[in-house]
């Protein structure tokens, strides 16, 4: 009975207490509560609002700035000529003006959190995305710095409704330091397959495939080829299921001889030679540099003027000048009566044995004639029979030479250009690094191929042996279409100066 009581009192005493006026405590409570609106909200909104009422706090008012070029954002895609690399920038922070920033930055205290890696620089600057308060992210704040960044297809010439989103519906930020870069691997957004499943749905004029995964709904690839009816530029062929397609070129070279297990002759004696001798990885690993005639494969192919007699050899280059180093060449033999030749042994030539034709090396130095019938004979020899003809398309034209050149009143060749060499799939990001620990051969023929003209671009078989598609397989990489392609491609103005691109197809 007793605790009866004493909780009665209790209860008695805690109605009294409460009451009595509150007096400071809620005073209190009111002024914690509008100082924590000022800090987090009327503060930082101010500040935001006009930077110059708040001088008492760093930074004096600032106008619209312009900021500052990094140094090279990204590099230019390798494919885009020297010409307009300076203007392929993923980033490019000139030109633009961006409001004044925050007053230190006050309006930092609303972030919902972290920025992408690649956008950090800017977490103290919250206006150079959200350019005006209480407003959802505009293009426009993005295209400040992403000037160049292209639509996905050519909007002029593609209406695609679904394609006009806003940027910031699929680079979502705020989510950790590096979302952004792991959203582009993956359909971002709007996903790739939605469309790509039923494309002609969306674009009843296409000649894409339609495509939903890697693993078992992706077309055969297409390559890009020079047009067979000597038309400039490329078009696009679709690799077949059995067979080879072929691509016209002026440079003869069978792989095969020069791949043959047993070794090839060279002046040394045997060489075995490995795709590595010709084709050095370029700058960014993606590619090749180009194979030349001087580094690799005059060692062999020797471009000798006697060649019993001399380790002298003609450069390899325009006509003219192979000319005229042969007419002074026979012209000091006459008047001197000596072969001049460099120091060092006589090398030894690789001559290629053509059918039926005798291969005893003919020497014209101590050949009956003048300096012009040396120099002539010898010339159709290089040019016709053991020099330029192995490699290239080789024409006598009739008439003389350039006039008041040495060789003009030698006989006269023309070299067919040798087209330079141009990317097969323009339209996925194939790297070679990525792919340094698979031999050369499980994706190109080469050590087969017997004529330069056959294409030796690997089918989607080839990738899908470790390729799999979004979904995990065992021992095979998961591969979204975000590993293989690109959302925003080089466009119109870019895109014109890409070589090799496909005319009339902007994407
Ligand atoms: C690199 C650009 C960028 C910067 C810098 C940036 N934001 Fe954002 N912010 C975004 C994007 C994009 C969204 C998503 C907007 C959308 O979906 O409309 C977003 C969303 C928000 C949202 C959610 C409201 C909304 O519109 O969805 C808040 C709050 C926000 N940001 C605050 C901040 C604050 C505070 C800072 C500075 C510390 C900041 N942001 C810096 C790009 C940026
Ligand atoms: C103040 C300039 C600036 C603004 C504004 C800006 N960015 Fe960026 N953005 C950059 C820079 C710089 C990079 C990093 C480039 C690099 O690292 O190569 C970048 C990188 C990116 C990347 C690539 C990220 C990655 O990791 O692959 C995406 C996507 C991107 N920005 C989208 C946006 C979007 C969307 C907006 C608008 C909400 C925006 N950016 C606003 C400067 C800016
Ligand atoms: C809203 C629809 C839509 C979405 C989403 C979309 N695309 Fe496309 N895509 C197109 C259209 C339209 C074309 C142009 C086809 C043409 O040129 O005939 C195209 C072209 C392409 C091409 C070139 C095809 C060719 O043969 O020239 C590739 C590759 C591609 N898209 C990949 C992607 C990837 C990867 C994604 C996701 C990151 C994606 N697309 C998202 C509509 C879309
Ligand atoms: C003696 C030099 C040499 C060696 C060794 C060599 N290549 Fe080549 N390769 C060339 C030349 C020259 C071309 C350009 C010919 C042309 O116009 O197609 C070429 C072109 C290629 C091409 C592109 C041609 C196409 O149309 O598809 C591939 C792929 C290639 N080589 C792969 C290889 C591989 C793989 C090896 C090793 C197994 C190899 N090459 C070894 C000289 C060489
Ligand atoms: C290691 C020495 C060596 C190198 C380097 C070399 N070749 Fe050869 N090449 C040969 C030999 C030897 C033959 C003759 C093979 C035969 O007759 O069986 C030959 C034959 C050829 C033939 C004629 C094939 C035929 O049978 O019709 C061509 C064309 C040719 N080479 C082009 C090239 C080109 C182009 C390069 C550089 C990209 C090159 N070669 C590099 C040694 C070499
Ligand atoms: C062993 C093969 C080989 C022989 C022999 C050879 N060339 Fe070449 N030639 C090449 C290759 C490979 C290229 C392309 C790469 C380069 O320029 O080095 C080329 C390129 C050229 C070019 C430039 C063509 C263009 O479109 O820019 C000319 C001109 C030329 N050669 C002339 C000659 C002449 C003249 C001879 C004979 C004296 C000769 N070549 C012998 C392999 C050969
Ligand atoms: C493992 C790499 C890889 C993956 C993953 C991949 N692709 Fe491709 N895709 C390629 C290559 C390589 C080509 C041929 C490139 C060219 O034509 O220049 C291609 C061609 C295409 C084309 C052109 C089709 C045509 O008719 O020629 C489209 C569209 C395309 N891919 C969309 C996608 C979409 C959507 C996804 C995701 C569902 C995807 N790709 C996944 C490598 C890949
Ligand atoms: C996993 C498959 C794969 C492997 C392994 C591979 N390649 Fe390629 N290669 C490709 C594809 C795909 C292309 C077409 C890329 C493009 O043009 O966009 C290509 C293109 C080429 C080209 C022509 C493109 C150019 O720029 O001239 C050459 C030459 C070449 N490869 C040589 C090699 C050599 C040499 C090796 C070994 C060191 C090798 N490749 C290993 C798949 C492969
Ligand atoms: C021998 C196995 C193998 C083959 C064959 C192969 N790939 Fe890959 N590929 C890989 C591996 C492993 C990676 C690395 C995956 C990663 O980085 O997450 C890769 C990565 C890639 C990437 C991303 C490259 C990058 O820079 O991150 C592309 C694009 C690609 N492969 C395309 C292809 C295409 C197209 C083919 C067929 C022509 C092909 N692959 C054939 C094993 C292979
Ligand atoms: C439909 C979805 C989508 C929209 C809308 C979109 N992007 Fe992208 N963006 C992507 C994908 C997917 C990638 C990654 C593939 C690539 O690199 O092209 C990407 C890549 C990027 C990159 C990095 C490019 C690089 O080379 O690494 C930048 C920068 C970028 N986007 C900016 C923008 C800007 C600015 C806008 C608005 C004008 C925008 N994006 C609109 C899907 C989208």
């Amino acid at each position: 009975m007793a605790g009866h009581t004493d909780n009665q009192s209790a209860v008695v005493r805690e109605l009294a207490r409460l009451k009595r006026p509150l007096g400071m405590r809620r005073l209190l409570s009111w002024v914690l509560f509008v100082g924590v609106l000022g800090v987090f909200l009327g503060l930082p909104g101010v500040a935001s609002l006009r930077a110059a009422w708040a001088p008492f706090l760093a930074e004096p008012a600032q106008e619209a700035r312009v900021l500052a070029a990094r140094p090279d954002p990204q590099k230019p895609p390798d494919y885009i000529e020297a010409s307009t690399a300076s203007a392929w920038h993923l980033a490019d922070q000139t030109d633009h003006a961006y409001p004044p920033p925050t007053a230190a930055g006050l309006d930092r205290v609303w972030n919902p959190g972290p920025l992408s890696a690649a956008h950090a620089p800017w977490s103290d600057d919250c206006k150079i995305c959200h350019s005006t308060p209480f407003k959802r992210v505009q293009d426009a704040d993005c295209l400040g710095c992403h000037k160049l960044i292209h639509a996905h297809v050519d909007p002029d010439r593609i209406d695609v409704p679904a394609l006009a989103a806003r940027c910031a519906s699929c680079h979502q930020e705020h989510r950790g330091s590096f979302a952004l870069a792991e959203q582009n691997r993956h359909a971002v957004g709007s996903d790739c397959a939605d469309c790509h499943s039923e494309i002609r749905t969306h674009y009843p004029e296409t000649r894409t495939r339609p495509v939903s995964d890697f693993a078992d709904a992706h077309p055969q690839f297409r390559v890009q080829l020079r047009h067979d009816n000597g038309k400039r530029g490329f078009q696009r062929v679709r690799l077949p299921e059995k067979g080879m397609l072929k691509e016209a070129t002026t440079l003869k070279f069978p792989h095969d001889v020069h791949l043959k297990r047993s070794g090839v002759r060279g002046p040394a004696g045997k060489q075995h030679m490995k795709c590595a001798d010709c084709h050095a990885p370029d700058a960014d690993g993606v590619s090749f540099q180009p194979v030349t005639m001087a580094a690799h494969c005059q060692s062999c192919h020797a471009l000798k003027m006697e060649p019993a007699l001399s380790n002298r050899e003609v450069p390899h280059g325009p006509v003219p000048a192979v000319l005229d180093t042969l007419r002074e060449f026979y012209v000091f033999v006459a008047t001197t009566g000596t072969v001049p030749r460099e120091p060092g042994p006589l090398t030894d030539t690789v001559l290629v044995r053509r059918p039926g034709e005798s291969r005893a090396p003919r020497v014209f130095a101590t050949a009956a004639g003048d300096a012009h019938s040396r120099a002539s004979a010898s010339a159709i020899e290089l040019f016709e029979k053991t020099a330029c003809v192995v490699c290239h398309d080789v024409k006598r034209l009739a008439g003389k030479g350039k006039p008041d050149t040495p060789g003009a009143d030698l006989p006269q060749w023309k070299i067919a250009p040798v087209p330079k060499a141009h990317g097969f799939m323009p339209k996925a990001l194939f790297a070679h690094s990525a792919h340094s620990t698979a031999s050369c051969e499980t994706c190109h023929a080469a050590r087969t191929s017997d004529h330069a003209e056959e294409v030796l671009m690997p089918g989607i078989k080839t990738c899908r042996d470790c390729h799999a598609g979004s979904s995990p397989a065992p021992d095979k990489v998961a591969s979204d279409c975000g590993l293989c392609h690109g959302f925003h491609w080089p466009g119109t103005t870019v895109h014109a100066a890409v070589p090799g691109s496909v005319e009339g197809n902007p994407q």
